[in-house]
């Protein structure tokens, strides 16, 4: 009985003005397998985060690498972090080549020389998913470039 007002309650004060519901805060319990629970316990506390603001991290980032697959047509904000070989005849000039032609998503570029061959590029990218996946796809068929890494965030 007493589990049945509860749940008027909570229609009541979905239709109106809790400032609970509308700060959006919703509680739902999962099951997970008691090992992963208990790494992601060890981890969380590591960090100083507690269960709540952690599923929120992990969800958000699920979304954003969800949408960064799936919807072509969206827009994105993130980081384009290549390693490459500066050694490599053409490419940096290459690299800036490509940064020019995509002017319009390319907001910003930080180099860093990490040692004698190797060079760390970080490229902020702020537009449409379609164009930051074709900047990715053409530098990362380029020679001389080791690794490339996309970081997108939610706004
Ligand atoms: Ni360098």
């Amino acid at each position: 009985m007493a589990h049945k007002s509860r749940l008027i309650y909570l229609k009541k004060s979905f239709n109106g003005r809790n400032p609970m519901v509308r700060k959006g805060v919703s509680r739902f319990g999962v099951s997970v397998p008691f090992r992963l629970l208990l790494e992601f316990d060890r981890k969380i506390k590591r960090m100083g985060y507690d269960r709540s603001k952690a599923i929120q991290i992990a969800m958000r980032d699920f979304l954003t690498e969800y949408s960064w697959k799936m919807n072509e047509m969206g827009l994105a904000i993130g980081t384009m972090t290549l390693l490459y070989d500066h050694k490599t005849k053409g490419l940096e000039e290459e690299l800036t080549e490509v940064q020019h032609a995509y002017r319009s998503i390319v907001n910003s570029a930080m180099h860093v020389h990490l040692d004698e061959r190797n060079c760390l590029l970080v490229i902020v990218v702020k537009g449409k998913i379609r164009l930051i996946r074709k900047v990715a796809e053409e530098l990362m068929g380029r020679r001389g470039v080791k690794q490339i890494k996309l970081t997108t965030v939610m706004s």
